[in-house]
């Protein structure tokens, strides 16, 4: 592939929030995620699972999972600070169950070798515990969720999908892995709704003079 058409596909990502009913072949869904497994990870450790749920009585019970802690969280009494803002994060919080497939990326913990000498000595060691700190601010296991989760959005609009990373389900971590069946040493990280794109939405970006600097 040539540059130009790499950043037409770049560029023409969007997330996809209403789908067509078509079903997703499978052939796709499963391409997609050998693809995402060649995104940059940690160590090459692979920690991640993808689990694709096309039965919809599934996505339906996620959503509801999702949805019932959202409306707990917007009956609050703190949540009248920022009522509209919480309304409309209420409203949209299960929106994924008009999804045809939905990815389910799960992750078991990646430590390096450097990690390991830290995790021995924080209990003790004021500065190991510190670099650990700074090491866990950045958590390797979940930027290499991130990449793979990238590299699969990409795929799916190639293929002519429309897809959406899902962060806001991890309100609902425990329910979500408990449908899924999920052994205790993988956490989700994310979910991707995945179908045939029901719409075309638009969305700028910042000037990339706004975000980028040259340090000579
Ligand atoms: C880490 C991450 C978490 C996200 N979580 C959600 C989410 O919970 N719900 C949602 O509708 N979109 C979610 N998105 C999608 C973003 O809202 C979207 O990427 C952003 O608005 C830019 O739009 P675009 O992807 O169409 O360019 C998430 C994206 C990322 C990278």
């Amino acid at each position: 592939m040539d540059i130009e058409n790499l950043e037409r596909l770049i560029r023409g990502r969007r997330s996809i929030r209403q789908w067509k009913k078509g079903e997703v072949p499978d052939e796709l869904l499963k391409k997609a995620v050998e693809l995402a497994t060649w995104a940059p990870n940690g160590g090459n450790y692979q920690g991640w699972r993808f689990i694709i749920v096309k039965r919809k009585e599934i996505i339906e019970k996620m959503a509801d999972a999702v949805q019932s802690v959202a409306n707990r969280i917007a009956s609050w009494p703190e949540a009248i600070s920022w009522q509209e803002d919480v309304n409309r994060y209420q409203k949209n919080a299960s929106f994924f169950r008009g999804a045809p497939a939905c990815i389910g990326v799960f992750a078991s913990e990646y430590q390096s070798p450097m990690d390991r000498v830290l995790v021995a000595r924080e209990s003790f060691d004021r500065e190991a515990k510190k670099i650990l700190g700074f090491r866990r601010s950045a958590p390797t296991t979940i930027q290499s969720a991130a990449a793979a989760v990238t590299t699969m959005l990409l795929v799916f609009h190639g293929m002519g999908l429309g897809a959406v990373w899902l962060v806001s389900p991890i309100q609902a971590k425990k329910e979500i892995e408990a449908i899924l069946k999920i052994p205790s040493n993988m956490k989700l990280i994310c979910l991707v709704a995945v179908g045939y794109p029901g719409e075309s939405p638009r969305r700028d970006r910042k000037p990339v003079e706004q975000v980028m600097e040259f340090v000579y």
